[in-house]
């Protein structure tokens, strides 16, 4: 099976008054179809840019240089060329490629209603009735573990904690069942207990979906729970990358060995 994004060289920069910043250098890798891929590094190290580039959503002062190619129904496109018009890149975004970020209230609106929210994520990509729009959205707040959905459907963000507007961020991201679904420390501000639930829930989605998963996280343990392969940052560089259970066996780098230290449990 083809690989469902191939980096090549990708290379990105910002551009100010003060000059230059190189946020990510010559960055190859591979995500892989069916597949967890998390993607670790200290603060700054690049994983926000990168995953953002997937989407096409750097700010105007980026520059781009490499490929970003993106498999779909044997199509290939080089993200990294798409221009914000370009119709492909809104068909991309949460229809083949979604994210969820590490605070739910990005994603959500708090005006407007739950079900019409993730309803909305819907009719953007597929030609279906609200109706029918309707209830595939209750039907994944169900799945996303939202105990009875139907009234849930009408409830407000306000009236959810954090760990259950996570929940139905995630149901939004997933209900157009993109190929890979993005998770930037999706957990980061969730209490530890609802953490666990949140990566044992991606972790089922992506099992029931077959949807792959780039997840990034700066902390291993989370890693070695939910990840097949990782890829490792430092400086905007890629150090290491392989299996799970290889790497955290045998670190080559110092600073995933460094990384590992702080996980005294594993
Ligand atoms: N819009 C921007 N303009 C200028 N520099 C930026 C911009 N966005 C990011 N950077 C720089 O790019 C580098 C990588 O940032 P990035 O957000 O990808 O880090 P990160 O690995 O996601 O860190 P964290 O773990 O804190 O989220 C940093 O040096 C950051 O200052
Ligand atoms: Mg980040």
């Amino acid at each position: 099976m083809s690989d469902l994004v191939a980096i090549r060289d990708l290379c990105i920069c910002f551009n100010s008054e003060l000059g230059t910043t190189e946020a990510v250098r010559n960055l190859t890798f591979n995500l892989r179809r069916g597949q967890i891929t998390a993607l670790v590094g200290e603060s700054g190290s690049g994983k926000s840019v990168t995953a953002n580039s997937l989407l096409g959503l750097l700010p105007n002062n980026a520059e781009v240089t490499g490929e970003i190619l993106f498999t779909h129904n044997e199509t290939t496109v080089d993200i990294a060329q798409l221009t914000e018009r370009d119709p492909r890149l809104r068909s991309i975004r949460g229809d083949q490629i979604s994210m969820v970020f590490q605070e739910p209230m990005t994603a959500l609106s708090p005006v407007h209603t739950i079900g019409d929210q993730i309803s909305e994520a819907i009719l953007c990509h597929q030609s279906v009735t609200q109706e029918v729009a309707w209830v595939q959205a209750e039907e994944m707040l169900s799945a996303v573990g939202i105990a009875s959905a139907g009234e849930a459907m009408h409830k407000y963000p306000f009236h959810f904690s954090g760990g259950m507007r996570q929940r139905a961020v995630i149901a939004m991201a997933l209900v157009c069942h993109p190929e890979l679904l993005i998770c930037d420390e999706p957990t980061t501000a969730l209490d530890v207990t609802v953490q666990a639930e949140i990566l044992l829930l991606i972790r089922k989605l992506h099992v029931e979906l077959g949807n792959a998963v780039l997840f990034i996280t700066h902390d291993l343990a989370v890693v070695a729970q939910i990840a097949d392969r990782v890829l490792v940052m430092y400086q905007g560089t890629l150090v290491e990358e392989g299996e799970v259970r290889e790497v955290l066996k045998s670190p080559k780098h110092p600073y995933t060995q460094k990384l590992l230290k702080a996980v005294p449990q594993l």
